[in-house]
């Protein structure tokens, strides 16, 4: 990716942060995905980060790991403790240095993540081989610590395990191979992208429960993007709302989920809140779709499926709160709490 500014801010991250982007900003081709998307994460914290498909959910997470297209224009910093350089235009080489090691990731389909051809073992190996600096681990090291890795993510015979080929094993192994790789280091961010979605649902919480262990035990921060609020809620401290490639509302999963005050926040927990459903009726919904890249209005991103949107949502709502962390942007927000 290239940045589209030159950087000239400090790189020094505070000590309990681990993460700071400051007005991210994504365009590819002539389209404009991402806007001033600035949020933080702290030390072992959790962060769901919330949207309808098309959001900029997953470009948000793609950015962090430096793995944006060729041709995406990016502005704005993203800065991690521990890294010296903002990674917004860095080299590929440094970035590669960063991925892996500081910050890594677990994508929904773990076939893409892994090398078909090759053992797993060798691939979690590999993982700790890459970023080992002179004095690491040696390959047979690496391969005993791979197998120690594959059994703390619940592989049953993991010396066996670490000697199968991915299309060996389950959809639901699998993901645990690519959690092994992402844990490999003890990165001090691991980026979740909708991680459990395309496993069978009595694996789910197995995975989830045990993607949580991992970053809890290495005291890791994660940033998890799901569709599944009710997953935000049980994993995450702190949620991130994300509409239109702009994050629309931000804050403590307790506060937004009982007072949601961005409409489009309120419409997206009332869609998925099955409780509120008749019996034989239907489930709410956000009236209309996303609409395609490029075709979002001008002023409020949701004025076109907002029952609220008056004329003065033809202009850009402000931030309201007292920080990137906490507030929301709407020119006419929800008061009332939701029950629970
Ligand atoms: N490489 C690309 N080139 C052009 N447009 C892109 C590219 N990648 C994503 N987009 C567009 O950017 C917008 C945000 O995409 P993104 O993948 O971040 O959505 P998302 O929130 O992750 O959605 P989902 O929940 O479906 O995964 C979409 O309109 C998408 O079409
Ligand atoms: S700013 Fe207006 S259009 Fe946008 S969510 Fe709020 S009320 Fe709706
Ligand atoms: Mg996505």
């Amino acid at each position: 990716m290239s940045a589209v500014a030159a950087q000239t801010r400090p790189t020094d991250v505070p000590s309990a942060r681990v993460l700071d982007v400051e007005g991210l900003d994504v365009r590819i081709g002539r389209h404009h995905l991402l806007h001033d998307v600035t949020f933080s994460i702290d030390r072992g914290e959790r962060v769901g980060l919330i949207g309808e498909s098309g959001s900029g959910k997953s470009l948000t997470s793609l950015a962090l790991l430096g793995l944006l297209p060729d041709d995406a224009a990016v502005g704005g910093s993203i800065r991690l403790a521990g890294v010296g350089r903002d990674l917004v235009g860095a080299r590929e080489r440094d970035l590669a240095a960063v991925r892996g090691r500081e910050v890594a990731m677990v994508f929904q389909e773990p076939m893409t993540a892994l090398n078909p051809t090759m053992r797993v073992g060798d691939q979690v190996a590999e993982a700790i081989t890459v970023h080992a600096g002179r004095g690491g681990p040696d390959r047979r090291a690496a391969r005993a610590r791979a197998v120690e890795l594959l059994d703390q993510v619940g592989l049953p015979d993991p010396a066996d395990a670490a000697k199968a080929y991915p299309h060996q094993l389950s959809g639901g192994q699998r993901q645990r191979v690519v959690l092994a790789i992402a844990l490999a280091n003890d990165p001090a961010l691991l980026v979740c992208d909708e991680p459990t979605t395309a496993l069978d649902v009595t694996v789910q919480a197995r995975v989830l429960d045990l993607i949580v262990r991992g970053v809890e035990s290495r005291d890791a921060a994660m940033l998890f993007i799901t569709h599944d609020l009710s997953v935000v809620a049980t994993v995450c401290e702190r949620v991130l709302v994300m509409y239109g490639g702009r994050v629309v509302e931000a804050g403590p999963v307790d506060d937004v989920f009982r007072r949601p005050r961005h409409r489009y926040t309120q419409g997206l927990l009332a869609a998925s809140d099955l409780a509120a459903a008749s019996p034989g009726g239907r489930l709410p919904t956000i009236r209309g779709t996303v609409p395609a890249a490029g075709a979002f209005p001008d002023g409020c991103v949701f004025r076109s499926r907002c029952d609220h949107a008056t004329q003065e949502c033809a202009t850009t709502p402000a931030w309201t709160g007292p920080d990137p962390g906490k507030g929301f942007a709407c020119h006419h927000p929800a008061h009332e709490e939701r029950a629970s």
